[in-house]
């Protein structure tokens, strides 16, 4: 049970047997800029991770904020968890969301780094000794335990990513959205973080939506929404969504390399649809070993 498992109690007025996320019909323009998102419409489950993937200004980081209630949709509906967000509930629904901005310097409240990760605890009925264990933990696990005291002003881009990384995880909420959340780290430490979501993600509680240019970490998530010129382009299980990898290539999207390999495979008249990934990897290494 988390330490904030009373105050989450207060949100067991909603229905859990449904999509835990579904979005109708959605359009949507900044002001009087031309439509930007078009009837987009998808659903995800409850505990499903799933990624959001389209080149540059395709609408991932717009949609990222109409989820949260940052922006409004000119029409169509966002519902979580069966409510219909509006005006009115936006604030309490937004309580269980915790999102990772793509450009962390939109994100920081606080002074230092410990009191920017606090500041999200407050609003979340969080006792100050809860407080204390929570930002002792996360800042360990996201390797911030030397940095608590420092101002995040001046700390550097990969810091400020981790900064505010460890304030939501350290909220633990229902749904996280992280908007190209590792972008500035380090191989290591990105290899680290995404290990520790995968980790946070594994009891199946928590709602992940990952905007990510990753393919590869695209490829292992439950769901995947390809997003092109502001529409949903396809939704699917990862494998289906890159099979074809020219049709992928036509939205500026790279193909995993698994994909690139049964591709190669196929240019030499070998088809390996129907196969499995380590099927993939032992034909891959049979062949090289045979020439
Ligand atoms: N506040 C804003 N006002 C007006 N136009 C905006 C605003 N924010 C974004 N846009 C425009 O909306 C389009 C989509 O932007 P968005 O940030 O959603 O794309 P994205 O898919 O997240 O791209 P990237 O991969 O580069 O992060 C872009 O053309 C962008 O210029
Ligand atoms: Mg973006």
């Amino acid at each position: 049970m988390s330490q904030l498992g009373n105050c989450k109690s207060l949100f067991n007025i909603y229905n859990t047997n449904m999509d835990f996320i579904s979005v109708r019909d959605l359009n949507f323009r900044y002001e009087e800029k031309q439509i930007l998102l078009s009837d987009i419409s998808f659903d995800i489950k409850k505990g499903a991770y799933v990624a959001i993937v389209g080149k540059n200004g395709s609408g991932k980081s717009t949609l990222a904020k109409l989820l949260i209630g940052l922006e409004t949709a000119d029409s169509g509906t966002i519902e979580i968890d069966g409510v219909v967000l509006n005006d009115e509930n936006i604030k309490h629904i937004r309580s269980r969301m915790g999102i990772v901005f793509q450009n962390p310097d939109n994100q920081f409240i606080g002074a230092t780094v410990r009191d920017d990760i606090a500041f999200g605890l407050e609003n979340r009925c969080c006792s100050k000794s809860d407080m204390a264990l929570l930002i002792e933990q996360f800042s360990n696990k996201v390797g911030l335990e030397k940095l608590l005291d420092k101002e995040p002003e001046a700390l550097s881009g990969g810091q400020k990513q981790r900064v505010a990384i460890a304030g939501v995880l350290a909220m633990q909420s229902d749904i996280i959205i992280l908007d190209e959340a590792t972008s500035m780290l380090d191989p290591r430490g990105r290899d680290t973080i995404k290990k520790l979501i995968r980790e946070l993600h594994q009891d199946k509680e928590l709602t992940i939506i990952s905007i990510t240019h990753d393919i590869e970490e695209a490829y292992t998530a439950d769901d995947c929404i390809v997003l092109c010129d502001g529409k949903v382009f396809d939704h699917g299980k990862p494998e289906e969504v890159f099979k074809d990898a020219k049709r992928i290539r036509s939205v500026g999207l790279d193909v995993p390399f698994i994909g690139k390999v049964k591709e190669a495979f196929k240019n030499h008249g070998i088809v390996l649809d129907g196969n499995s990934e380590d099927e993939i990897i032992g034909e891959l290494c049979e062949y090289t070993l045979k020439r």
